[in-house]
């Protein structure tokens, strides 16, 4: 059975204090309202993490994420941040190739796929993300695009490796934009992301990974996404700074 999975990406967001706020709020909202064995994670801003890492204790049901991190372990790459320290700061998964990273700072599939690379040897559980623009889902072509992220960045790794990967379906459209993907369309995507899993390694592997819906996404709609066979939870984006709305999308499973 696979893992269903809500993960809050902070974003550029929050001040160190609002974040330790919210992020307590939605720690407290968790433990008391949320009954099922779905997996919540926050990834707040680098610089933010490491006032979190006293307050993931064993059994709690919040993980910490990260935003980012460097291909490289160690080395002179000014202002840059490694998987092995984010390991050292309680951090468990990592977002790799979020659509802003792609368009902002020129992230290709092929620095992608070393980044996975270095998250996997690190012991993190990377979220790696894929998604198409509007014009590439109106010019019809937006499955070649997501077939095409998906096996530039991560159809090297052999299948232990790609099993520890969970996948989140992003369209650039639906970022922060308020048009959500219907759940028609955003299985559509999930089914096809599962087929291209399944024709590369096997079904089993395919069934077994957690392929989470971004963009929109928010407490009235999230049910009926997360409802759907293919999307195994969200990856949540302005919905996330409010733990009210991020501790009610996680309850959509419950
Ligand atoms: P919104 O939920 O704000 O649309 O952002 C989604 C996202 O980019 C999460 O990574």
């Amino acid at each position: 059975m696979r893992k269903n999975i809500v993960a809050g990406n902070w974003k550029m967001n929050l001040d160190l204090n609002t974040g330790i706020q919210i992020f307590n709020e939605i720690n407290t909202l968790i433990t008391e309202e949320v009954n099922g064995n779905q997996e919540a994670v926050v990834c707040p801003p680098f610089i933010h993490i490491s006032a979190f890492t006293d307050a993931i204790k064993p059994g709690i049901k919040l993980s910490l994420g990260a935003q980012n991190c460097h291909q490289a372990d160690a080395g002179a790459f000014t202002g840059e941040i490694s998987a092995s320290m984010l390991v050292s700061c309680g951090v468990k998964y990592v977002i790799i190739g979020h659509s802003e990273r792609r368009q902002y700072f020129n992230e290709t599939d092929a620095l992608l796929a070393k980044k996975l690379d270095a998250a996997l040897k690190n012991g993190l559980t990377p979220i790696f993300c894929v998604g198409e623009t509007l014009e590439q889902r109106n010019s019809g072509i937006y499955f070649d695009i997501i077939r095409e992220q998906i096996s530039s960045a991560a159809f090297h790794l052999p299948s232990a490796d790609f099993s520890k990967l969970v996948l989140a379906y992003e369209p650039v459209w639906a970022i922060g934009t308020g048009l959500t993907a219907s759940p028609e369309q955003a299985q559509e995507i999930h089914g096809f992301i599962r087929k291209q899993i399944a024709d590369k390694y096997d079904q089993n592997l395919a069934d077994s990974i957690s392929i989470l819906y971004g963009g929109s996404c928010n407490p009235k709609n999230a049910s009926e996404l997360f409802s759907q066979p293919d999307i195994d939870g969200g990856l949540i984006g302005g919905a996330s700074l409010k733990a009210r709305d991020f501790v009610d999308i996680i309850k959509a499973f419950n």
